[in-house]
């Protein structure tokens, strides 16, 4: 069998870690959205709620922020797969970075795991303790992978 194209790239160490360019673009467009409407939900929902004569009512684009995000997290859940196979396995045997890549990836973890919960959750106690650790998280997200990726550039242009 022909070995793939993309197989030559093991000969530079550096290469086999990284993303085509088209995927990683994928990468980075599901993570904007993702991050995008669930910081709009939070903007309408806590900031933007009309003050009504029978109480307020939620903003008419609210529920279109979280259909927007649901649909995104699915996308998200997708691309994390692509991201574990052609780069965490291969980047936790290089021994490097591991620490801000294990906190990205738990941090992936957990908003997947309450994000789900938050479907599921009857209890109003519960559910609203679910969702404050679930968006606080969502909100540190990409604070957390620029640590991670500013890290791993610097030890790319070192090497
Ligand atoms: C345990 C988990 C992880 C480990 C061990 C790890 C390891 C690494 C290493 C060693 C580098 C430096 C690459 C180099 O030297 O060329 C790097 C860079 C990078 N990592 Fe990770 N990583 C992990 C998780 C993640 C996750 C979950 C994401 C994104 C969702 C991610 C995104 C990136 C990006 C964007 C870069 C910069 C690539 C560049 O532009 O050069 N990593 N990682
Ligand atoms: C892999 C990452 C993520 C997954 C799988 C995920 C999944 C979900 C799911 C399934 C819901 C429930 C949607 C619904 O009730 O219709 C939700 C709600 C929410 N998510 Fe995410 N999410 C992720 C990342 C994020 C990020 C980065 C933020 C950033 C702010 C965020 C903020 C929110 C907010 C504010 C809600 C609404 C909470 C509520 O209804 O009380 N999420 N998420």
């Amino acid at each position: 069998m022909k070995p793939h194209p993309h197989h030559h790239a093991v000969i530079g160490h550096r290469a086999p870690l990284r993303l085509s360019r088209q995927r990683r673009y994928l990468v980075y467009a599901v993570g904007w959205l993702l991050w995008l409407s669930g910081a709009l939900w939070l903007l309408f929902h806590y900031a933007l709620m009309q003050k009504g004569e029978f109480g307020d009512t939620p903003h008419p684009l609210e529920p279109w922020w979280l259909r927007l995000h649901a649909a995104m997290a699915f996308g998200a859940l997708w691309t994390f797969g692509l991201v574990w196979g052609a780069h965490v396995v291969a980047g936790w045997r290089t021994g490097r970075l591991r620490w801000s890549g294990a906190t990205a990836v738990g941090v992936l973890t957990w908003l997947a795991l309450s994000g789900y919960l938050l479907y599921y959750l009857g209890d109003e106690r519960w559910r609203s303790l679910t969702s404050v650790a679930h968006w606080v998280a969502g909100l540190a997200l990409p604070a957390m992978l620029a640590l991670h990726i500013v890290l791993g550039r610097r030890r790319a242009r070192r090497s």
